[in-house]
């Protein structure tokens, strides 16, 4: 089975099973595992709140959408971050928190 690992929330790991038919996108799996993270627009892709480091497996993650692009033209979020209400993961990942995107009252480990 799959994971996500959490670097900077203990490494923390998320496992998850592979749907071809309905994938599910990094934000979706960490909310089916209770994992806090910010969302500020819900999910729907308006504002990058939801981005995370991508510290290994960027290759295990599908390629990124049209909105992802255009941020990332825009400069609002970087080459190695993707957004985790676009980005659908394949197979392991290791992923952060962005400093400015920790959420008050989670503990985080660096
Ligand atoms: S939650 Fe707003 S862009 Fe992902």
């Amino acid at each position: 089975m799959p994971k996500i690992t959490i670097s900077n929330q203990g490494q923390k790991v998320v496992n998850y099973k592979l749907n071809n038919e309905s994938p599910l996108t990094v934000l979706a799996i960490l909310q089916e595992n209770n994992i806090d993270w910010m969302h500020a627009c819900g999910g729907k892709g308006k504002c990058t709140s939801c981005k995370c480091n991508v510290i290994t497996g960027e290759s295990s993650l599908r390629s990124r959408t049209e909105v992802e692009k255009d941020f990332l033209i825009a400069g609002r979020i970087s080459e190695s971050q993707r957004m985790t209400c676009q980005a659908v993961p394949l197979g392991d990942i290791e992923i952060e928190v962005p400093e400015k995107n920790k959420l008050p009252g989670v503990n985080y480990t660096n």
